[in-house]
């Protein structure tokens, strides 16, 4: 490997300057069609990111979408493990994504060693986790869930069925309270979504007093509590699409907002701001990982095919189990 690489391979994404003569937008989907490449991107990435994808969704229509795509390589504009889930389902297609640090603070609050002793102190018990986790983790689970389809595919086990569920304690509360179970919780949250502030929730409200709340369930039980609809990414977006409703009160990443703005033109989103904005900049209700994608690293990525997801056959062949209960569950329930 030559120094270059080495130096890429530190930084975990190509950082060659991008010529300043070429339309990167346009030089991006030559190279797609030259590859038979897809770009597939999370709603919580950047405009221009989610406007050169070829498919924009959540967690549970981006494996979907992988699933059945043709191409020779997908591109993952979002985070690690969703690279990952990608690579699980098509181990035969090289997966890229354009930043390696591109983490997940809940992936990252659940590590695979921790998570087998946890898992083993607690034996006869189904292990249920978020997609939010690492191959490794997936590997030790039995079922994994969105928060497009968790509620209903924990009412489809057994009413008395022991369950660990892991990594998100706010996800897991949410779906104990839901469904009346009372399933053991890992301690693990979302950086941003543990943020937002329920006195400027308040504040809003009392503004518009017509306005909606809407809220992700990786919030915390007192921003839920406040919420009018509860839901995955895209839940929240086909409630704002379906809605006669003209304000809408945001309480999951910000970048949602770029889809409900495209879908209803005539209708105000108002994103919650966190608690504190210390430290933190004034960005604190966009995802600091999933805004590590950038355009240029996009162009690098499909240029050099590299920053390449790669998972041993292994940690494949146990992890592939968990993704696939849940797609043919969600399924079965018509999810
Ligand atoms: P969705 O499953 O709603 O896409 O959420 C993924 C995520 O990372 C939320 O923070
Ligand atoms: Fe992970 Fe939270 Fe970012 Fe979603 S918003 S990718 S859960 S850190």
């Amino acid at each position: 490997m030559t120094n270059i690489k080495e130096h890429w391979k530190k930084k975990g994404y190509v950082d060659e300057p991008v010529p300043s003569n070429i339309n990167i937008e346009k030089e991006i989907l030559r190279m797609c069609d030259e590859k038979n490449a897809i770009i597939l991107s999370h709603y919580y990435t950047e405009k221009s990111l989610q406007k050169i994808a070829h498919f924009v969704g959540d967690s549970l229509a981006l494996a979907r979408q992988a699933q059945k795509t043709k191409a020779d390589i997908i591109v993952m504009v979002g985070v690690h493990f969703m690279g990952e889930t990608n690579k699980i389902l098509c181990p035969d297609k090289k997966v890229l994504i354009p930043d390696m640090n591109a983490s997940c603070s809940l992936a990252e609050s659940c590590p695979a060693d921790k998570f087998a002793a946890f898992k083993k102190a607690h034996p006869n018990h189904t292990v249920v986790s978020y997609v939010n986790t690492t191959a490794a983790v997936k590997a030790l689970t039995d079922i994994a869930v969105t928060s497009a389809n968790a509620c209903e595919i924990i009412e489809s086990l057994p009413q008395d069925e022991k369950i660990i569920f892991g990594p998100d304690k706010n996800l897991g509360a949410y779906i104990n309270a839901k469904t009346g179970r009372n399933m053991l919780l890992w301690d693990g949250a979302c950086v941003v979504h543990e943020r937002f502030s329920v006195e400027k929730i308040i504040e809003l409200k009392q503004q518009y007093p017509n306005a909606k709340v809407l809220a992700h369930p990786e919030c915390k039980g007192q921003i839920l509590k406040l919420a009018d609809v509860i839901g995955s990414t895209a839940a929240l977006l086909k409630y704002t699409m379906k809605s006669n409703e003209k304000v809408f009160i945001i309480a999951t990443e910000s970048g949602i907002i770029f889809e409900m703005e495209k879908n209803s033109p005539d209708k105000k989103f108002i994103p919650v701001p966190p608690e504190t904005t210390e430290g933190v900049g004034c960005h604190c209700n966009e995802c600091a990982y999933m805004r590590l994608n950038t355009m240029e690293k996009l162009y690098n990525c499909l240029k050099y095919e590299w920053p390449e997801i790669i998972i041993d056959q292994q940690t494949i062949d146990a992890a592939v189990r968990p993704i696939d209960k849940m797609l043919n569950i969600s399924e079965k329930l018509g999810l």
